[in-house]
Order: C-alpha cells, then sequence, then structure tokens
C-alpha cells in the first residue's frame, strides 16, 4: 500500500500550506523572521505553539463569525501528515476562495499607523483625535484595511470607501455587503479578544485577519487568527505610552540583530532560548493551560 505523497502548494516565509481538494492543511514551521528575513535558527515547537493559539482564538470567537478550522489533529488528517513534523503545528482548513483585503484593526496607536497619524492626523482616512502620543490607546478601535502587495512590495493601506470598491468590482453586486461584514467582523472579533487577552495581562495593540467565501458566498474567517507573527502582543505590565513597545515575542532577537549587525542572521542559543519561551509564555497566559 502506498500513501499518497503531498507536496507545499506554497511555502511562505513561516508556513507551508498543502491542497488537499475541498481542505488545506497549513503547517506552521519553526521558522523565525526578523527584519524581513528568516533567521538561520529555528525556534523549537514556536509552529506548535502559534497553531495552538490559533486553535484557541478560533474556538473562543466561533460564535461571532464561522471560521476555516476543521481538526488540529493528524489523525484526521491523510496519512502523509501522520508524523512527528506535522504533529501539532498543522491545521486542516476548509478551503475558501480568499478576499484580496488584509483586515486590520488597531486599538493602540503604533507602526504605520503611527506614522501616517504623525504626518496628517488620519489612519487610512480616519481621523483621530489631536495629541495622541505613540502606543496610545484609541478611544475606538479602527479597521484600517490594506491590499494585499504581490511579493516584495509592501502592503498598501486604503480607505474603507476603496475597500468597498475593490470588492465591488470583483463581485459585482455583493462587494458593498462584503465590506461591511469583513468590517463589522473584524471589529467584533478584535474587541472580545483583546479585552480577553487583557484580563491575562497581555496586550494585543493591532492584529490582521483574513476572510474567504465558502461554496455558499457566505463570509468566512480564515488564516491563521491572533498569533504573534499576525499580531502585536505587548506586556500589560511594561506598557508605557510615548515611545514604542517591546514585542512580546521578538524583542531579544531584535535586540540582538541590532547590536550584531554582521551575524548573517544566526542567533546564539541563548537568545533563542528565551524566544521559545516567550511564545511559552504568551500561549500560557492567553490559554491558562500549560504547552504540553
Ligand atoms: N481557508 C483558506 N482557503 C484558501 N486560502 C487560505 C485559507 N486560509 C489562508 N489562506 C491563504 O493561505 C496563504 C498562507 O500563506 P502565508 O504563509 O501566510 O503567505 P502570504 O501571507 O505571504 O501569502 C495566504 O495566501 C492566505 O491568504
Ligand atoms: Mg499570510
Amino acid at each position: 500500500m502506498s500513501s499518497k505523497v503531498f507536496q507545499p502548494i506554497k511555502e511562505g516565509k513561516v508556513r507551508e500550506v498543502y491542497d488537499n481538494g475541498d481542505s488545506l492543511i497549513i503547517v506552521a514551521t519553526d521558522r523565525i523572521s526578523a527584519f524581513d528575513h528568516i533567521l538561520k535558527n529555528k525556534v523549537t515547537k514556536k509552529g506548535a505553539i502559534l497553531t495552538q493559539m490559533s486553535k484557541f482564538w478560533f474556538d473562543l470567537t466561533k460564535d461571532i463569525v464561522p471560521n476555516h478550522m476543521i481538526s488540529v489533529d493528524v489523525k484526521d488528517m491523510p496519512e502523509f501528515f501522520q508524523e512527528e513534523r506535522f504533529d501539532g503545528n498543522s491545521m486542516m482548513c476548509k478551503k475558501l476562495e480568499m478576499l484580496p483585503i488584509e483586515c486590520i484593526v488597531r486599538g493602540y496607536i503604533t507602526g504605520s499607523g503611527w506614522e501616517s497619524y504623525k504626518e496628517n492626523g488620519t489612519v487610512c482616512g480616519i481621523k483621530l483625535p489631536e495629541g495622541l502620543q505613540e502606543s496610545d490607546k484609541l478611544p475606538e478601535p479602527i479597521f484600517t484595511p490594506s491590499t494585499k502587495a504581490e511579493i516584495g512590495l509592501h502592503d498598501e493601506n486604503i480607505s474603507f470607501e476603496r475597500c468597498r470598491e475593490i470588492l465591488e468590482k470583483e463581485y459585482p453586486g455583493k462587494g458593498a455587503s462584503y465590506a461591511e461584514q469583513i468590517k463589522d467582523y473584524t471589529i467584533a472579533l478584535y474587541k472580545k479578544c483583546a479585552e480577553y487577552a487583557l484580563t491575562k495581562g497581555i496586550i494585543i495593540a493591532d492584529t490582521k485577519f483574513e476572510f474567504g467565501l465558502d461554496e455558499n458566498g457566505n463570509v468566512v474567517l480564515g488564516d491563521e487568527m491572533l498569533t504573534p507573527d499576525s499580531s502585536r502582543f505587548w506586556s500589560l505590565e511594561g506598557y508605557k505610552p510615548g515611545q514604542g513597545q517591546p514585542s512580546f515575542d521578538k524583542q531579544f532577537v531584535r535586540d540582538w540583530l541590532k547590536a550584531n549587525p554582521d551575524s548573517d542572521y544566526l542567533l546564539p542559543d541563548d537568545v533563542i532560548e528565551k524566544t521559545v519561551n516567550k511564545y511559552k509564555e504568551a500561549y500560557e497566559l492567553l490559554t491558562g493551560k500549560k504547552f504540553a
């Protein structure tokens, strides 16, 4: 008996995607990127921690919006995946037709949002109160979509009107409704999860969701959800507006790379060890479970 051999249909910086007919198997590897480079080190168990974190959020929010998760148990997947290297870090998902919008939501002003605010007081066409400092909490979370850039280009921030136009062009007669739905879902998901995370000592400053359509044209939440790779997590304890905040997971990596510009992206073991522990800490704080 021979079992089917799978090749990834897509290999990103960190994740691999396998096609399984009506479903996809999305595998989070132990690769880590910083400053747009893949590091030479592997962060042991990072992939599993991030996949289990997504699972936690998908379960927590399935009453707000249906999501693509089918299973994170390799026993439910084709034989090819019943192997140590896929165990815990793979998610079988319903295949969707992805909408060409990155649904970013910001509860705090930082990153490209802060840059834009300093320039003209707005983010994605949304006027914000005067006098905000870097990393301040916003009065209300804001939906700041961007287009998915072609490889090598940076994503482009767009207004909600532009988002509606893009979807209306692709889905005549339906785009406006899709735009309203993904905006409302994005804000509702962020509110619930950010409030929850705050009770666990973690600020979710901003995050990105991706939605797609199922076979009946319903909007479904896809991709990964609220991992440190798709979000900015800050420690509540160390939060200090008026400056940039250290990233919860990659602070040691970034600090070390800045101090060692000639390292060629190979880091010492102790920096990697500290980084693994930050991922575990985030998982354990958020889920209240020990990472096994
Ligand atoms: N349920 C799904 N159906 C189809 N495509 C999906 C689904 N969930 C996520 N995707 C897509 O899978 C890809 C995951 O690849 P990723 O490693 O994030 O690379 P990138 O974001 O650079 O495209 C993304 O293009 C994402 O839009
Ligand atoms: Mg992606």
